[in-house]
């Protein structure tokens, strides 16, 4: 039988319980769940520190998956085909990845790319496949020639490990602004570690010394705005996140006298295209080894707790959500 990590209101309580599978929403593909993730959306839904689920409780959330096809009434898909789901709001307002089953929309799925198992999809999940527009967006705006140092912030988190790794791969010069172990950080690929608090109190001045030559950025707030003021002439900031705040107190300047590029990264609605591209890009530029050692595995069960460290900013890397015992 179907089992699901369940929210029984916004607040919780949260319990695993069976179900039955004409629970499962609309679609016309059913999965067989093998792992999830756990990414900072996820730990504010089931902690219910932001109001992230728009769905009727109970309600089953996760906002990715990867597994196998069990069923399907689209010609796209067979069954025994790997897929990955994340984003077009799974675990938002459509029952999500904390179940051992869930039902789509092929449109809205990804063939599982060849070099990528289940389980590393998901050690990269919503928060890996984020980092990869981010590169993929900043590779595309372009870079001046001596671009010099590209910053990533909340760098420890998913979003920004996956990040420095790709960045570093790529042969730039990272440097990594996080509140945590620069050993970590370094085993990535960062070339330098910055304390969180150095751009983090954000600045008071339009334009700073301009430095970076691109950055993705995790956490908004004052951090992105000392970010802003701080790039080098004509290179771009994807910003992905609001770890420290969803505000963004600027000037025009950086962009009047600078040219510089703000480049919105929305991960939920890429369309199709793009997300084959960005899982593509993924297998073929990730270290699988590298990222195998970057991901805590988990249990259902264990989410609830997890969830609550995830929103502390205490998470190192990404955690893998195992959905069977
Ligand atoms: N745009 C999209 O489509 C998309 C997709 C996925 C995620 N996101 C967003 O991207 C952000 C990161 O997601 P994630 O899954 O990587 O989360 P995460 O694993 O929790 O990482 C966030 C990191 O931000 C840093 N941080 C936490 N609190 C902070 C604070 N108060 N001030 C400054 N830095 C702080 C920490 O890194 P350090 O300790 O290293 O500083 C933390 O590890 C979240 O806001 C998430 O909602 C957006």
């Amino acid at each position: 039988m179907p089992r699901a990590l369940f929210l029984d209101g916004p607040k919780g309580p949260a319990a695993i319980r069976d179900f039955d599978r004409d629970a499962l929403p609309n679609g016309d593909v059913t999965i067989r769940v093998a792992y999830s993730s756990l990414n900072y959306k996820d730990g504010l839904a089931v902690t219910g520190k932001g109001k992230i689920v728009r769905g009727a409780f109970p309600f089953v959330p996760g906002i990715d998956l990867a597994g196998t096809v069990e069923t399907s009434e689209s010609p796209d898909f067979a069954p025994g085909d790997a897929v990955v789901l994340t984003g077009w709001g799974t675990g938002e307002n459509r029952w999500g990845g904390f179940a051992t089953h869930a039902r789509a929309s092929a449109k809205h799925l990804v063939r599982l790319p060849d070099g990528l198992s289940l389980f590393e999809a998901m050690a990269l999940g919503t928060a890996g496949f984020t980092a990869m527009l981010a590169v993929l967006a900043l590779d595309h705006a372009g870079y001046p020639d001596d671009a010099g140092d590209v910053l990533v912030t909340g760098a420890s988190g998913g979003v920004g490990s996956v990040a420095v790794h790709l960045l570093a791969r790529a042969g730039h010069r990272v440097v990594a602004s996080s509140g945590k172990d620069p050993a970590y950080l370094k085993r990535l690929g960062a070339a330098d570690v910055i304390g969180r608090d150095a751009l983090g109190a954000g600045t008071h001045r339009p334009l700073e010394a301009s430095r970076w030559g691109g950055a993705v950025d995790t956490v908004g707030g004052a951090t992105l705005a000392a970010v802003l003021a701080s790039m080098q002439t004509r290179t771009s900031v994807a910003a992905c996140g609001n770890a420290q705040s969803p505000d963004l107190v600027t000037t025009v300047f950086p962009f009047i006298l600078r040219g510089v590029n703000l480049l919105g990264i929305d991960s939920n609605t890429c369309p199709a295209p793009l997300r084959q591209q960005a899982w593509q890009a993924l297998a073929e530029r990730v270290d699988r080894d590298l990222l195998a050692s970057l991901a805590t595995t988990i249990r259902l069960d264990d989410v609830p707790r997890w969830a609550e460290t995830i929103t502390q900013g205490q998470v190192q890397g990404r955690v893998v959500v195992r959905v069977e015992d």
